[in-house]
């Protein structure tokens, strides 16, 4: 007998969910690559012709996080048109929690959403669509019917300002995407994800290690983290390689030509990944969203703020096929393939 899994194998069927509202928000201050120039031993030239970035934004004395992650969850919950007590789940993924317990139950109470469990999520630059992937299957399973999936990032906190090699990729932002259990639209397609913690060591923020007396001879760990450490080329490599292989992979299960894909969505690392992962599919720049060169790299929130500002700019319309796929730290990598249906 087949499974609901299998039966989902080719195109013509696709998972009960559907993708009905987006929202986004970014920090007031930007920072210019020249101005960072003033900082460090760099210039916009540089920044520009490697990363394709041009500026970033980070949060300032009077915003926050959980502020920003709250406003782009209103936007999506506008646009999808739900009453805010309808919202079953909020999935907040990101890295950089102002309260390591979980920061999404304060978002949950920011939005009124009193029916909604909140939890976070960490998968760094992977973690909306693993969290995308997680709220599916409340959905799938039937449990739920209204997620709200917030990707926010506050990676500014955990850079080192004064290390040139990785204080020019990123900045700070937030998006979300609010999906319903749907069995009359089209939806998502298929996902598949991916991990390899023995390549972990080349992004990592990792913990201080560092050990203070406590009692006779016993000792306890200091909560503190080091600065941001990568291995540029290795997770450059990493991500040219492993993309579009888990990409053709999937398009392949579901016998999708990359000729039918709309819009390529990819995480907001660095434009010369953009370009050569379309080029492995022969998909033209037109087709390529971007828009790394106003944020930079905003870790879990680029692929819901970039879906946002290309719903809300009409480049995406309902009904486009969407091929996704988010990469980073861990090294975690994965990919989904879906149908935008919201309307704006
Ligand atoms: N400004 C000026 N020079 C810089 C610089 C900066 N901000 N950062 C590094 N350099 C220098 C290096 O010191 C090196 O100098 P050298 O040749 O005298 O030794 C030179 O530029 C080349 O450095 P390299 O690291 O080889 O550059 P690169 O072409 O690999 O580009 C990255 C560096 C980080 C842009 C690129 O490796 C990258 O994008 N990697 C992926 C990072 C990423 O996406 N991370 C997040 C994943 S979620």
């Amino acid at each position: 007998m087949r499974s609901f899994f299998d039966l989902n194998s080719n195109s013509e069927f696709h998972l009960p969910i559907s993708f009905v509202g987006c929202g986004s928000a970014t920090p007031q201050t930007i920072i210019s690559n020249a101005e960072l120039g003033e900082r460090v031993d760099t210039s916009d030239e540089w920044i520009k012709s490697r990363t394709g970035i041009r500026q970033r934004r980070v949060i300032g004395a009077n915003e926050s996080l959980i502020d920003l992650a709250t406003h782009a969850a209103r936007n999506a919950l506008k646009m999808a048109k739900w009453d805010e007590k309808t919202i079953d789940l909020i999935i907040l993924a990101t890295s950089t929690p102002e309260d390591l317990f979980g920061s999404a139950p304060k978002i949950q109470s920011n939005l009124g959403a009193s029916n909604a469990a909140a939890f976070d999520l960490t998968a760094a630059c992977s973690g909306f669509l693993f969290a995308l992937v997680t709220a599916s299957q409340y959905l799938i399973s039937g449990s739920m019917k209204r997620i709200i999936v917030i990707g926010a990032d506050q990676l500014s906190k955990w850079v080192d300002w004064d290390d040139r090699s990785t204080c020019v990729l990123f900045g700070d932002g937030a998006g979300a995407l609010a999906i319903e259990a749907s069995h009359e639209n089209k939806g998502l397609i298929g996902y598949s994800l991916k991990s390899d913690g023995n390549r972990g060591g080349c992004l990592n923020l990792a913990h201080s290690n560092i050990f203070e007396d406590l009692v006779n001879e016993a000792s306890h760990q200091r909560g503190d983290y080091l600065p941001i450490r990568m291995e540029g080329k290795e997770v450059y490599k990493f991500a040219v390689k492993e993309v579009p292989i888990i990409l053709g992979e999937l398009l392949e299960k579901y016998n999708i030509h990359s000729g039918s894909i709309d819009w390529l969505l990819l995480h907001q690392a660095n434009q010369r990944i953009l370009d050569a992962v379309a080029a492995r599919f022969s998909i033209p720049s037109e087709k390529v969203l971007s828009n790394l060169e106003n944020y930079g790299n905003t870790s879990a929130a680029t692929i819901p703020l970039m879906l946002d500002e290309a719903v809300r700019d009409k480049r995406i319309k309902s009904g486009d096929l969407i091929a996704c796929s988010g990469f980073g730290a861990g090294l975690s990598w994965g990919a989904a393939l879906f149908y935008w249906h919201g309307s704006y």
